[in-house]
C-alpha cells in the first residue's frame, strides 16, 4: 500500500518554507541593481505589474498543480495528463543543475564570512578573488583542485544532505523556521547599519531617482518580468513540490500572495541595504555611484569586500552580509534539492533517507568535481547564465502552452484552488496565465536565443559552451522526454491515480 505522503505540520511553516525557497540571492544581489539598471524608481512600475500580472498567476497555477497532484512534478503532471510527464522531469533535470552550482556560491559565501575578520583579500579583492581565492585559470576545463573551496563545498552538501534526510517537517520545516527569522533579523540590522554609513543617501538616491523614458522601453518591461519569475522560483518545479505537502483544505490563494509580497518586501529592502553600502562606496573613493554599481557575484565578492575594509565596524557588516547569503541560499538550496529528491521517491517508491542519499550523493559528487577547480567559475556562470535563459524560461512557456491549450487543464486547476481560496481566480487568472504569460516568456527566450547565436556568451570558447551552455540545455530536454517513457515500478504504480 502506498505510505502516507508527508507534510508540513501547518500552513505558517510551508509560508517560512516558500519563503525561506523565494528569498534567495536574487534578492539580494540581482534585485538592486535591475531596478538602478532599469529606471530606478520608474522601475517599481514595471516591477509590480510583472507580478500581479504573471507572478501571482503563475504562482496559483503552480500551487494548484502541485497541490492537486498532491506528488512531486512528475507525478503532479502525469496526474494531470499522462502526456505531460515529461514537464516534471524537465523540472528535476533543471534543478540538478542549480544545485551543482549554487552549493559553490553558498561555499564560496561560508569562506569569506571567515574572510570578513581578517580582510584576507588584502587591498585588491578584485584580483583576490579570481587569482588567490578561485585560482581561476585560462577558460578551458580543468581538474586542479581549490582546496579552499573544496572544504566548505564538501561541508555544504553534507549540511543539506542531514537537513533533507530529516524530512519534510523536521528537516525542511524546521530549517526554514530557524534561518529565516535570524536571515530577517540580520538583514534588518545590515541595511539599518548601513543607512548610518557616510554617503548611504547618495546611494539611495541613485537608486530611486526615476527615469521615466525607461517605461517606454521593452527590455526594461523583459527585465522586471524576468525578475519576478527567477525572484518567485516559479515555473520549474518548486513551488509544485512544496505545495505538495499542504494539508488538503488550504487557501492557496491568500498563502501564495503572503509569500509573492515578502519576497518582493525582502527585494526592496535590499535595494536600499546594498545602495546605501554602494553610496558610502562611491564616496569613499571620490567617484559616482554609477562606477561602483554592480550586481552578483561581482558585487559580493568585489564590491562588498572592498567596503568591509573602509566601513567603520566592517567586519560586522562582513559577517551580516555573507552570513545572509548563506542562509537565504541555503534554505532555497533546500527547495531546489527537494524537487528532485520528491521526484525519485515517488518514481522507486523509495523512502526518505534512501532517496535524499541516492540524490544527495551523485549530486555532490558532480559538484565537488565541477565547481572547487580552476575552471569552477567559468562553468558555474555558463550553467547559470543557460540554465535560467533557455531552462527555466523554456520550461515555464512550453508547460503553461501545454495546460492551457493542449490539454487543456486550466478549468480543472482553477476548480481546484477555489474549493478553498480566500480569494477566488477566475477569468483574469486565465486570461494573464494563458495569453500575457506566455508572450512574455516567449518574447523574452525568442530575444536571448538570438542575441546568444549572434555573439558567444561572454566570448567563452566554444568547446565549454556547447558542452555547459547549449549540450546542456538539449540535453536536458531530451532526458526529460526519455525518462517519462521509462515504466513505474510496480508498487508506485498505484500511486498514478489521483488521489481520491
Ligand atoms: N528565487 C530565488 C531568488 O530570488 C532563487 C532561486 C533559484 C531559488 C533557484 C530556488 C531555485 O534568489
Ligand atoms: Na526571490
Amino acid at each position: 500500500a502506498p505510505k502516507k505522503r508527508e507534510s508540513f505540520s501547518s500552513r505558517k511553516v510551508f509560508i517560512f518554507a516558500a519563503i525561506g525557497s523565494a528569498v534567495g540571492l536574487g534578492n539580494i544581489w540581482r534585485f538592486p541593481y535591475i531596478a538602478y539598471d532599469n529606471g530606478g524608481g520608474a522601475f517599481m512600475i514595471p516591477y509590480l505589474v510583472a507580478l500581479l500580472t504573471a507572478g501571482l498567476p503563475f504562482l496559483f497555477f503552480d500551487y494548484a498543480v502541485g497541490h492537486r497532484g498532491r506528488a512531486s512534478s512528475p507525478l503532479s503532471f502525469r496526474r494531470l495528463n499522462r502526456g505531460t510527464e515529461f514537464i516534471g522531469w524537465w523540472h528535476m533535470g533543471i534543478n540538478c543543475i542549480i544545485a551543482i552550482y549554487y552549493a559553490a556560491i553558498l561555499a564560496w559565501s561560508l569562506r569569506y564570512m571567515i574572510f570578513s575578520f581578517t580582510q584576507a583579500w588584502g587591498d585588491d579583492p578584485a584580483t583576490f578573488f579570481a587569482a588567490d581565492f578561485l585560482q581561476a585559470g585560462d577558460p578551458e576545463l580543468s581538474f586542479n583542485f581549490v582546496p579552499g573551496i573544496l572544504i566548505p563545498t564538501v561541508l555544504v552538501w553534507v549540511a543539506l544532505i542531514a537537513v533533507m534526510s530529516l524530512g519534510v517537517q523536521k528537516g525542511i520545516g524546521a530549517a526554514n523556521i530557524v534561518f529565516i527569522p535570524l536571515l530577517i533579523l540580520m538583514f534588518v540590522a545590515l541595511v539599518v547599519y548601513s543607512l548610518t554609513l557616510d554617503g548611504a543617501l547618495t546611494g539611495l538616491t541613485a537608486l530611486f531617482t526615476p527615469d521615466w523614458s525607461s517605461l517606454a522601453e521593452p527590455q526594461v518591461w523583459v527585465a522586471a518580468y524576468g525578475q519576478i519569475f527567477f525572484s518567485l522560483s516559479i515555473g520549474f518545479g518548486i513551488m509544485i513540490t512544496y505545495s505538495s505537502y499542504l494539508k488538503s483544505k488550504t487557501d492557496l490563494t491568500g498563502t501564495g500572495a503572503v509569500v509573492g509580497f515578502a519576497n518582493s518586501g525582502f527585494e526592496l529592502l535590499a535595494g536600499i541595504g546594498v545602495f546605501a553600502a554602494l553610496g558610502f562606496m562611491a564616496t569613499a573613493a571620490g567617484t559616482q555611484v554609477s562606477e561602483v554599481a554592480t550586481s552578483g557575484i561581482g558585487l559580493a565578492f568585489i564590491a562588498f569586500p572592498t567596503i568591509i575594509s573602509q566601513a567603520p565596524g566592517g567586519a560586522i557588516i562582513g559577517l551580516l552580509f555573507f552570513g545572509s547569503l548563506l542562509f537565504a541560499g541555503f534554505t532555497s538550496m533546500i527547495s531546489i534539492v527537494e524537487v528532485i529528491v520528491a521526484g525519485i521517491q515517488d518514481k522507486f517508491d523509495m523512502g526518505r533517507v534512501n532517496a535524499t542519499l541516492l540524490v544527495g550523493v551523485p549530486l555532490a559528487a558532480l559538484s565537488i568535481l565541477l565547481m572547487p577547480t580552476e575552471s569552477g567559475l567559468y562553468v558555474l556562470d555558463i550553467l547559470d547564465n543557460f540554465v535560467n535563459q533557455f531552462g527555466i524560461l523554456a520550461a515555464g512557456l512550453v508547460s503553461i502552452i501545454t495546460l492551457a491549450y493542449i490539454v487543456r487543464a486550466l478549468p480543472a486547476l482553477r476548480d481546484h484552488v477555489n474549493k478553498s481560496a480566500s480569494l477566488k481566480i477566475g477569468p483574469i487568472w486565465m486570461v494573464l496565465l494563458a495569453l500575457v504569460t506566455p508572450i512574455i516568456l516567449g518574447y523574452s527566450l525568442i530575444s536571448t536565443l538570438i542575441t546568444s547565436l549572434q555573439e558567444p556568451y561572454e566570448g567563452y570558447p566554444p568547446a565549454l559552451l556547447n558542452v555547459f551552455g547549449w549540450g546542456m540545455v538539449v540535453l536536458l530536454l531530451v532526458l526529460a522526454i526519455v525518462v517519462s517513457f521509462l515504466p513505474w515500478s510496480k508498487t508506485s504504480r498505484a500511486a498514478l491515480k489521483p488521489p481520491a
